[in-house]
């Protein structure tokens, strides 16, 4: 990871930081510390309760206020009756759409599709910023390797340089560009850092990250929306080496200021300044107030901690004058670079039109959908050949649940939902049978069990919509057992007795460990959310008018116990091999040997994943030959190409995610044995082929050393390309001393 001075405009910004001086000297220091104080306010009241401190100066940004009369309201008395006329920030939750709602951002990894991704975001910006909304907190960039997690939902995923990629995207689908514009919002890299290693998958909970780790595996993605000119950052709520986040100067001033050069601001997360007391890090409010203002957070969230106790930590000479401006500086640079100083912010842009949106939200969904099981070509179904179906499940006809967490703003009553897509469009062909089995996925009555049957039993095959509701996932939505809740797999036994195929639809906002029922599927689709358009999305995909394209951006496990699993671990001094396992239920009753494989494995459950990371079955099937190299041998500072031919060898066009990954064999530090380089997304015709390329320089083989200093090591490294991170289509390339 360099440095990123390059991307750090200060100082010849057309003027910015003139001005930013020029404010500074005339402000007080009141009207300097209401720039950093972000507040929130509801009932019919807002704008008398808040109109005189923002007439003050005392406010430089609000949260989840959404009426646009009131915004403009709002924003008219910053600019026209405060002494500076800044414009407020006006911060909100825009996670994966406004009004429509595209995908879980997890689901819209699994499309490894940089351009739908920005795609999504611009959306959102675009319906976001006409409600006067100009500021989100996304996007969420934590590592999570732990689905027990429920904000897991809201991240990219669990590696390092996919949720980089995806992450710099997505900032760019919100702010579009670094002078912003009236249909911009100013994106938000959060949580800083690590907060997705909460131990035991407990959100707030504590985290345990060597600096190795925080630095090869939870920092990069930050890094990633620092290049791509992310406007904020936020913190985690949770402590890092005995040290919130919020508090946190090697996280805020050494690595993101010194090392990164960012000029943003950030915004602590919700009360989380005042929750340095709660972790008994800070002993009282002024306490944590010079905690954070010290350690580097502009923004307080709510807290009034700043607003209250800065004031007597600057008479008292602890935290200085010089200290308040760069603080009160970077708030100005953020709201500057945004536009927001320079336009009539209380001309709102026009809301796009829905057909545009609807559609890019369809598009996202189809890409999203991960076909992970498909025996005997059970899917696409046949409308032709068929005469009914069974629709089953709670989650078949769900229109708020089918769009998943986060989802303030999202409209439930533009939602298509599966059933309602399946009628349209089988209308007149095939018959369906729609029947619940469950009232929701967390229900324990058995009751419509048999009505299920009986609809299964009186159709050609059975698509069942089940999964987790959008209340099981998200913040603070974290499970221990992360199985199919209630009676689910009760349910999908009990209709394999009709002997009919079984296609599972699953709805969930993480991965679900599904080791003990996959078997009762004869095709599977994981939905995630879909969001608004996830209903057409997947009729479309199980009668074939759209080939699945989606691949894993997380590991799924057998089993709850496996978790944390991901595809890049480390390799131990013991690694696990297939002749080497040994199931607990091949030890002999009367065993008295104690030695059992003496490699890294469960008794229970191995130690591999159910379904690996980069994973996703299609209609067609993708041929991987011809792995070259242009040479074997590189020198620091040079570059390899590798090259491969994909073929399409089905009898469907298709997409497929190549996918590059490499392994240090021998470093200064252990390494994964797997890192992901590099990917395309390719579409092919039946029996195309393309020859797919990719670049890997020495800089991309770089990593925070045992020295601590980043670089690449001369050595031999493996190179794998291939569909998934298991494939063993590789070679070997060395770096040169
Ligand atoms: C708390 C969450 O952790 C954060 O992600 C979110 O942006 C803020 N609340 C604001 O709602």
């Amino acid at each position: 990871m360099g440095n990123a001075q390059e991307v750090s405009a200060a100082g010849n910004d057309n003027g910015i930081e003139s001005r930013i001086r020029d404010l500074l000297e005339r402000m007080t220091l009141e009207q300097k510390i209401g720039q950093l104080n972000q507040v929130q306010a509801w009932g019919d009241n807002i704008v008398e309760s808040l109109a005189p401190a923002i007439r003050a100066g005392r406010v430089g940004s609000v949260i989840n206020i959404v009426d646009p009369n009131v915004i403009n309201a709002l924003q008219h008395i910053a600019v026209h009756e405060s002494e500076h006329g800044i414009p407020l920030l006006i911060a909100r939750d825009v996670i994966h759409g406004y009004h429509t709602v595209a995908p879980l951002p997890i689901g819209q990894a699994a499309s490894w599709n940089p351009e739908v991704v920005r795609a999504c975001a611009r959306l959102s910006a675009q319906e976001a910023s006409a409600f006067g909304v100009n500021w989100t907190f996304a996007p969420m960039i934590d590592i999570s390797r732990d689905p027990r997690w429920g904000r897991i939902a809201e991240s990219l995923g669990e590696d390092p340089y996919l949720t980089g990629v995806l992450g710099a995207a997505m900032v760019e689908g919100f702010q579009v560009s670094e002078t912003g514009g009236a249909d911009t919002l100013v994106a938000c890299a959060k949580h800083f850092a690590g907060y997705g290693a909460s131990e035991a998958g407990r959100d707030y909970n504590t985290t345990n990250i060597p600096e190795n780790e925080l630095r090869n595996v939870y920092l990069p993605p930050f890094f990633a929306a620092v290049e791509a000119g992310v406007g904020t950052f936020m913190t985690s709520f949770s402590d890092i080496d005995g040290i919130p986040a919020t508090a946190s100067d090697f996280l805020l001033d050494q690595v993101l200021r010194k090392e990164w050069s960012f000029d943003g601001a950030v915004v602590s997360d919700w009360d989380s300044i005042h929750q340095l007391v709660v972790h008994g890090f800070s002993e009282n409010d002024v306490e944590a107030t010079y905690e954070a203002a010290t350690a580097g957070v502009e923004i307080d969230m709510i807290g009034g901690v700043y607003e209250r106790h800065l004031p007597e930590l600057v008479h008292q000479g602890r935290v200085s004058m010089q200290r308040v401006d760069e603080l009160v500086g970077n708030v100005l640079r953020v709201k500057f670079r945004a536009g927001l100083m320079d336009r009539d912010v209380t001309e709102l842009p026009s809301v796009p039109p829905r057909m545009t949106a609807l559609n890019m939200a369809r598009e996202a969904a189809e890409q999203s959908l991960v076909l992970l099981r498909n025996e005997h070509g059970t899917l696409p179904l046949n409308a032709e050949t068929l005469s009914s179906i069974a629709v089953i499940g709670p989650l078949a006809d769900e229109p708020a649940e089918q769009l998943g967490t986060w989802v303030f703003d999202g409209d439930a009553e533009r939602s298509v939902t599966p059933l309602a897509a399946l009628n349209s469009m089988l209308e007149g062909t095939v018959e369906i049978r729609h029947v619940r089995g469950l009232e929701t996925t967390r229900s324990k009555d058995k009751g419509g069990f048999d009505e299920a049957l009986c609809a299964a039993e009186q159709s050609d095959a059975v698509v069942l919509f089940i999964g987790e509701e959008a209340i099981l996932s998200g913040e603070a939505h974290c499970r221990a057992d992360i199985t199919l809740p209630g009676v689910q797999e009760d349910l999908i036994r009990h209709l394999r007795s009709a002997g009919k195929p079984v296609i599972g639809v699953v709805l969930a906002g993480r991965p679900l460990a599904l080791g003990g029922i996959i078997d009762g599927f004869d095709a599977l689709i994981y939905a995630w959310h879909p969001g608004t358009m996830g209903g057409p999305a997947i009729a479309d995909t199980l009668f074939g008018r759209v080939v699945p394209s989606g691949k894993l951006p997380v590991s799924f496990p057998t089993m709850s116990g496996q978790v944390p699993i991901y595809y890049g671990y480390k390799q131990t001094g013991r690694p696990a091999t297939p002749d080497t396992v040994i199931h607990i239920d091949e030890i002999p009753a009367a065993a008295t040997q104690t030695s059992l494989g003496m490699t890294t494995f469960h008794l229970d459950a191995g130690y591999e994943p159910l379904f690996p990371f980069g994973f996703g079955l299609s209609y067609t099937d993708f041929a991987y030959t011809d792995l070259a190299l242009d040479r074997h041998h590189i020198r620091m500072g040079e570059s390899v190409v590798a090259e491969i031919t994909l073929t399409n060898s089905g009898a469907v066009a298709g997409a497929e995610v190549v996918q590059l990954y490499i392994r240090d064999r021998f470093a200064s530090l252990t390494r994964p044995i797997r890192e992901l380089k590099r990917f395309e997304r390719v579409t092919l015709e039946p029996g195309e082929s393309r020859r797919v390329r990719f670049e890997l320089h020495t800089d991309d083989l770089a990593f925070f050393r045992r020295n601590k200093t980043y670089g690449a090591e001369p050595g031999a490294f493996d190179l794998w390309i291939g569909g998934d991170s298991t494939t063993d289509l590789g070679t070997e390339f060395h770096i040169d001393a």
